[in-house]
């Protein structure tokens, strides 16, 4: 269902103002202290940043895909840190409930994470289990009415932070592969759960990962989001959303540095005119504004299609490769034409060029993304329809 016009643009406007007039001023603050400040948060909190993906008769907002993603092209406009303290609410830490949770689990939870009051993570990722994540090799192990969880699971955004956890474990060891593997949600203060403490990481600073591992963590049966054997398709199913999200907070990252660079090009002087008088810097930036238009593009009509109930895992996949792939030439383009003043940290395109390179590995590869592609194609042309 279309949300509504007006009330889409307001909240728009709203998010564009609290992006460019609170976020980018604060920006290095934030690289520098590694932790976006909590009274950002809480100013994210009540513009209902939190709850963009919950839906209203859960205390959301419950935005359709195609204004989630205009959302999301404006906080890809600032530092990746500030969406990623709201991000895993929004996208893979709140979808396996809201998508197949029951509605026992959505009432008790879902209004909370609407708020930010809950802050969650989705533990999918494992040492041994990354692209394949299939392969996953954390145990719940049925005890009565009880699940016990043993295992690990690495780099879980936001773990440090995090108070529920959508955690993907195997409950059939005989099954390889997803179908052994079921979806939990776990809280934090669940005995023989532990976080690690956050890696050092080469960019996006201020939002945090960290190991989560589960020693004889005990939940009950009513934890288990779906049907046994089903958490591999609930965790994939939440990742064709997470894909389309990430792709529209690239294309707003593209947009930005974009902006920086012509901003840049028309004042800076070389060679007795502004270097965006220079044809090789104009090539430098007319690519990247028709990639970042091209990813536009491609993650409104993906969107349109989700929202219109269509299956958009191939388009998703096609969204997340291609908006994350530009980004980081753009990101590269962006400190070649800023020159030297690009390679130091005060103009922040070092940053932002730091920042993107994470948009080619999580919620799936490039290569991953390939592969999903490339069976997706392959699937429709045996059942005849490519
Ligand atoms: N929606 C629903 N079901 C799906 C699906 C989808 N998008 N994709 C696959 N499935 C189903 C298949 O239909 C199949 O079902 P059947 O057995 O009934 O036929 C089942 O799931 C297994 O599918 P595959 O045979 O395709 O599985 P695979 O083992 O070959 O792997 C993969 C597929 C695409 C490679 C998958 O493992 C994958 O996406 N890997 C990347 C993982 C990933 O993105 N990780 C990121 C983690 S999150 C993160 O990065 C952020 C953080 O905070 C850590």
């Amino acid at each position: 269902m279309a949300f509504d016009p007006e009330i889409k643009d307001a909240l728009i406007e709203q998010v564009r103002r609290f992006v460019r007039e609170r976020c980018v001023p604060a920006e290095a603050d934030v690289a520098e202290a590694d932790k976006v400040p909590d009274a950002l948060v809480d100013e994210m909190k009540s513009l209902g940043l939190f709850g963009l993906a919950v839906p209203e008769s859960y205390g959301g907002l419950g935005l359709d895909m195609e204004t989630e993603c205009l959302v999301g092209f404006e906080l890809g406009w600032t530092s990746p840190a500030f969406r990623s303290a709201a991000g895993t609410n929004i996208g893979i830490g709140s979808q396996a409930l809201v998508l197949f949770g029951t509605e026992a689990q959505k009432t008790e939870w879902l209004p909370k994470i609407a708020t930010g009051e809950t802050v969650t993570s989705f533990a999918l990722t494992e040492p041994e289990a990354g692209s394949d994540a299939g392969g996953l090799k954390t145990r719940a192990t049925k005890d009565g009415g009880y699940y016990v969880l043993h295992g690990s699971k690495r780099y879980i955004t936001n773990a440090n932070v995090a108070d529920l956890f959508t955690v993907m474990a195997r409950t059939n060891p005989d099954e390889p592969g997803g179908k052994g593997v079921s979806a939990f949600i776990v809280p934090r203060d669940t005995p023989g759960l532990t976080v690690g403490k956050p890696e050092k990481k080469m960019g996006q600073q201020g939002a945090q990962i960290c190991d989560v591992n589960f020693d004889g963590a005990r939940i009950p049966e009513s934890a288990r989001i779906g049907q046994e054997g089903e958490g591999f398709k609930v965790a994939m199913s939440v990742l064709d959303k997470g894909r389309l999200h990430i792709s529209a907070v690239c294309t707003g990252m593209a947009e930005r540095l974009i902006s920086e660079m012509v901003n840049y090009a028309i004042e800076r002087k070389q060679f007795g005119k502004a270097i965006m008088d220079h044809q090789l810097i104009q090539g430098l930036i007319a690519d990247s504004q028709a990639e970042a238009y091209a990813a536009r593009c491609m993650v409104i009509d993906a969107a349109k299609k989700r929202d219109a109930g269509e299956n958009v895992t191939m388009l998703a996949s096609c969204c997340k490769m291609f908006a994350s792939e530009a980004v980081g030439r753009i990101a590269d383009r962006a400190v070649q034409v800023f020159g030297g003043a690009g390679y130091v940290a005060d103009y922040g395109i070092e940053r932002f060029y730091r920042d993107a390179r994470i948009f080619r590995l999580y919620e799936g590869t490039t290569q991953i993304q390939q592969i999903v592609i490339a069976r997706e194609l392959a699937r429709a042309a045996k059942k005849g329809e490519f």
